[in-house]
């Protein structure tokens, strides 16, 4: 196991953030701590990076005690939320700097500036100061500048959270290809559910101060442990009721539209609101039966043959209903 984490508590002024928290990740692996906000992903993060200590913990990298090395000496690649670039430092400036301060060959640190700005295709800006850049640009060189000292891991928290939906969909494709690449081992927190599935290899989704499951994003989504992981990935109709399960799930895709007269495994319902997203309509349904509850179903491309006020029947497929012991 390359990293290897072990019982990690940490309490605030008496409040616990994580609650024996424990995670191996593998060498060259990408893992996303994904949960909502309060949830502990940035202390885990700062605990990692040796900016927090732990109350109680084990933390191993490749065999090694990580709790004896000081922050400085741990030599991991780490980007913050914030753009966190020296503002009154080139962008030449802010990615040497680094070098420096971890007495790289001086002859050297030119040729690895350059090499680290044609990594994030940014060569032609190196001249110019962080305001001069806009705010996606500035994520990329404080990941160039994260990646020059060719750290053993990367740590990123919430790097892409302030950009817009664009320019983070694209940044966050961009750091996925830089990380295969480089098959540098990387941990970065998001409570982006989109985010988590497009880059890594395994999510860990956190509540509370807790790992509530891990796994593949397909795992995830297929078979999500509780009912937080199946609401929190993905959209999940929870419906109480359903062939005798205190409540049962379903995805919005896997509902069934019924053509014709309703058969006897069919909810029959009213549509309420039709949405058009481009590659998918999304319908929701106001069932006749079971208390009114609503189901939230999604159909390939455009439905102009559906509108509010229609009457529909579904099937809820057995196979694809998951069970939750929890009625809430
Ligand atoms: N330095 C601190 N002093 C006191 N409480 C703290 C401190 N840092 C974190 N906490 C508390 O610990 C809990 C976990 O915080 P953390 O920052 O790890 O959450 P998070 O999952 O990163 O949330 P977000 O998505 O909002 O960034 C929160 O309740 C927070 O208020
Ligand atoms: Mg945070």
């Amino acid at each position: 196991m390359y990293l290897s984490l072990r019982g990690i508590s940490k309490a605030f002024a008496g409040v616990a953030a994580l609650d024996g928290v424990s995670l191996d990740v593998d060498e060259g692996e990408f893992v996303c701590f994904l949960g909502p906000s309060g949830c502990g992903k940035t202390t885990l993060l700062r605990i990692i990076a040796g900016l927090e200590t732990p109350d109680a913990a084990e933390i191993r990298l490749n065999g090694g005690n990580l709790l004896e090395v000081p922050a400085r000496a741990r030599n991991f690649g780490i980007v913050f939320q914030s753009y966190s670039l020296f503002p009154n430092m080139t962008v030449t400036r802010n990615i040497a700097y680094g070098l420096e301060c971890r007495k790289w060959p001086a002859g050297g640190i030119p040729a690895r500036v350059a090499e680290m700005l044609a990594l994030v295709n940014l060569a032609d800006q190196a001249g110019k100061y962080p305001h001069q850049l806009s705010g996606g640009q500035q994520q990329r060189i404080a990941l160039a500048r994260a990646l020059a000292p060719k750290p053993v891991m990367l740590l990123l928290d919430e790097p892409l959270s302030a950009l817009d939906a664009k320019v983070r969909e694209e940044l966050r494709g961009e750091i996925k290809d830089l990380q295969s690449r480089l098959g540098i081992t990387t941990i970065m927190v998001t409570h982006d559910q989109h985010e988590a599935m497009e880059v890594a290899d395994r999510i860990v989704v956190m509540n509370r101060g807790r790992i509530e499951q891990e796994g593949r994003p397909v795992d995830l989504y297929e078979r999500p442990a509780n009912r937080f992981v199946a609401e929190f990935i993905g959209r999940m109709n929870v419906l109480r009721g359903v062939h005798g399960h205190a409540a049962a799930g379903i995805r919005p895709e896997q509902v069934e539209l019924v053509a014709g007269a309703a058969t006897p495994d069919c909810w029959t319902g009213r549509v309420e609101r039709c949405l058009f997203l481009g590659s998918i309509t999304r319908v929701t349904l106001g069932l006749d039966n079971l208390d009114g509850q609503r189901v939230t179903i999604e159909l390939q491309g455009r439905r102009d043959d559906l509108a509010p006020g229609m009457a529909l029947a579904v099937r809820l497929p057995p196979a694809a209903l998951l069970r939750f012991d929890d009625p809430n």
